[in-house]
């Protein structure tokens, strides 16, 4: 990996799921980097591409227009993990080393840095290459805003919006059919997601991760609306949320992934249970990829166009093995080591939960 005295070419690209402000970001890199007279190599389908070779060069014209489009121009993967490279032997996954290749192809594309978009697992990967010497600039995205070093990820509040409306939906028929509705968003093991849309889409119940529920709790809140004459109850449940002393819903696993387990399906459980015990009749919608899905919102706009410009900044200042972060409301920029150390989870002191329950949402804890 020959070192240059000037960064002259750039390679970019968008690791793990999609979420909204990941073209919002590609623009707020490849503009300024284009004015500065270097040059763009977008890398396909995330880490993929750098392993098997995909890429393309970024021009003005490619990144006009996609600011407020959802997804990336790129193409991600969430299976591309070049230290983690499943390949089928006799029918089984064997799990390879492939980040000789990646480094292969940085040096072939004369690249002098490499800017990688995406959550926990991304920035796991751009920890090992950049202590392979690969010089690495992080830029957080997830919607689960499950990275401790910043304050928010772009992607989130577009994801929260969504849950929201999908809320302020569900109501209406809640609300005419004197039915409980059980919501399930994403999130993994974090439990933002339900957390800031159930209180933002006015929940009375919210069941997160970090707080494993009592199933009795549960019953007693709906029946005790019930009780007062409040025809409806919304339950906003995380996917990762489980029962004291119970288990995680697992969709399905994929050795393949670079997180095997898919969670999924724990609203389905939660609303026959509660239709099973307080005889309330119960519906249940999984939110699913819809979360994701769509553009971002203004914030996410703004954030995702700071988070990119500070990005292509660090890599003209040479300050690798950086990540941007959100810290209050300045952009800055913490180490890509310590920014993976600690998962950034719901505490059941935190002021939204405060403030959640001071207006009444149960967490499904004794305390109603
Ligand atoms: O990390 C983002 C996320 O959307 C999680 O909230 C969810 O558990 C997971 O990705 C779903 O991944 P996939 O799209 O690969 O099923």
């Amino acid at each position: 990996m020959p070192r240059r005295k000037q960064i002259k070419r750039i390679g970019i690209l968008t690791g793990g799921g999609d979420c909204p402000g990941l073209n919002a970001v590609i623009r707020g890199v490849t503009k300024p980097a284009l004015d500065h007279g270097l040059k763009v190599m977008g890398i396909l389908d995330g880490f993929e591409g750098l392993v098997i070779g995909k890429a393309i060069q970024l021009y003005d014209k490619d990144v006009s227009g996609i600011l407020s489009i959802g997804g990336t121009i790129l193409g991600s993967s969430n299976k591309g993990d070049p230290f983690h490279w499943p390949v089928e032997v006799e029918g089984k996954i064997k799990i390879t080393d492939k980040s000789k290749e990646a480094i292969e192809h940085y040096d072939a594309w004369g690249l002098d840095a490499l800017i990688a978009i995406g959550g926990d697992g991304t920035m796991h990967i751009s920890k090992g290459l950049s202590e392979l010497g690969m010089n690495v600039v992080g830029v957080p995205k997830t919607i689960d805003n499950d990275l401790e070093a910043t304050d928010l990820t772009f992607g989130h509040d577009s994801a929260v919006y969504v849950i929201t409306e999908a809320i302020d939906r569900l109501r209406t028929t809640a609300s005419a059919h004197h039915r409980v509705m059980v919501i399930e968003t994403m999130g993994r093991y974090a439990g933002w997601l339900a957390l800031n849309g159930g209180l933002a889409g006015g929940a009375d119940i919210i069941l997160l991760p970090e707080m494993p529920f009592d199933w009795d709790a549960v019953y007693e809140k709906v029946k005790r609306r019930s009780m007062m004459g409040k025809k409806y109850s919304i339950v906003c449940v995380a996917e990762g949320a489980k029962p004291k002393g119970g288990k995680l819903v697992v969709m399905k696993t994929d050795a393949k992934r670079t997180d095997p387990i898919q969670l999924g399906g724990v609203a389905a459980v939660v609303a026959k249970n509660i239709e099973d015990n307080t005889g309330l009749e119960t519906r249940y919608t999984i939110l699913g990829h819809l979360q994701r899905g769509g553009g971002p919102t203004a914030f996410d706009r703004i954030l995702s166009t700071k988070f990119g410009t500070y990005a292509i900044d660090l890599v003209i200042k040479k300050k690798f093995g950086r990540m941007v972060a959100l810290k209050g409301n300045e952009v800055k920029s913490v180490t890509i080591e310590n920014a993976i150390k600690h998962q950034k989870l719901v505490k059941p002191t935190d002021q939204a939960v405060l403030a959640a329950k001071a207006v009444g949402v149960c967490f499904g804890t004794k305390e109603l």
